[in-house]
């Protein structure tokens, strides 16, 4: 487990952060914004924008091997805007990785040519990683500068002492990622934050998430979802708590006078969904927000 998720987001921390964050943009040509390709709303930081500046920016939309394609898709051309390139990745297997170096040199064509022409023939661009805890920052460094280097960043901000990695030729990142605060003010937020992972399990009531879970999951009826407890359609309309009783059951999960173990059964279920066991799933689309 990661222990970015032990960070907690005090007042005092986003006033450092955003300041280290700025200080740190005085030294990058562009943004690249890591998000999780299941839960793209829920897993930015919501004043990403402003804190950026508008820098060129490239948005990864990373764990795309656990989301639903046809979803990612429309994430892509609803996330693409001027000055904004969009590409769908998977750090763990290192996937679409290869795009993310010719996508930055044509997000920065006016500005490497501007250098040319003032006569410096090879000027290095560099870039910064932002993003909230878990989407998968220090995966995507250790795959990009090529190095097994630990680079995660165990306090909100950048840590000093800057270092830069070369990932191509002319292409620089800086070596720690800026780790920004979640929206937190939103129960939805926290709850899809906690589907996935990247909140911990002891803030939350683990039954009552699994049901959450269990919603969505009934709403989207992914057949992956379905053959996996092999669940009928008639299945599918119970109530969620009822559901998460049943599935139990189906596992074996029973204490004593053949009641189903419903906390086991959701660990269980967050496990699976967590895994992708359940299927590429998508949790939110783009009209949602
Ligand atoms: P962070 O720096 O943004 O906090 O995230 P980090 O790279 O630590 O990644 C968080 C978790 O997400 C890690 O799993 C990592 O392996 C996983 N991950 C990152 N990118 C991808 C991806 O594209 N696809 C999938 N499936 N997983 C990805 P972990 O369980 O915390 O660690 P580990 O079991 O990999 O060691």
């Amino acid at each position: 487990m990661d222990h970015t998720q032990n960070i907690q987001w005090f007042p005092g921390h986003m006033t450092k952060t955003k300041r280290q964050i700025e200080k740190d943009l005085k030294l990058v040509d562009a943004v690249a914004e890591i998000i999780d390709a299941r839960i793209p709303i829920s897993s930015r930081n919501p004043d990403i924008a402003a804190l950026t500046s508008n820098k060129p920016r490239v948005i990864l939309l990373n764990k795309c091997d656990m989301a639903d394609k046809a979803a990612t898709d429309r994430w892509i051309a609803a996330l693409s805007e001027i000055n904004v390139a969009v590409l769908p990745v998977d750090c763990k297997s290192g996937k679409g990785i290869d795009r993310f170096v010719p996508a930055l040199k044509n997000l920065l064509s006016d500005k490497i040519e501007a250098y040319k022409r003032k006569g410096m023939l090879n000027p290095t661009m560099r870039v910064m990683i932002v993003g909230i805890p878990n989407v998968g920052k220090s995966t995507f460094i250790n795959r990009i500068s090529k190095k097994n280097k630990a680079a995660t960043a165990d306090r909100p901000g950048v840590t000093r002492g800057n270092q830069w990695f070369t990932v191509s030729k002319g292409f620089e990142i800086l070596d720690t990622p800026g780790v920004l605060w979640p929206k937190f003010d939103d129960q939805t937020v926290g709850e899809r934050l906690a589907f996935t992972g990247a909140i911990k399990d002891q803030i939350m009531d683990i039954e009552l998430l699994a049901v959450r879970l269990l919603d969505l999951l009934k709403e989207l009826k992914t057949p992956a979802f379905s053959e996996r407890f092999k669940l009928t359609d008639e299945d599918l309309t119970m109530e969620s708590y009822d559901l998460l009783g049943l599935i139990a059951k189906k596992r074996g999960m029973v204490i004593r006078g053949g009641e189903p173990d419903i906390e086991r059964a959701s660990v269980m279920l967050l496990d699976e969904f967590r895994a992708a066991k359940l299927g590429r799933i998508t949790l939110e689309l783009p009209n949602e927000s």
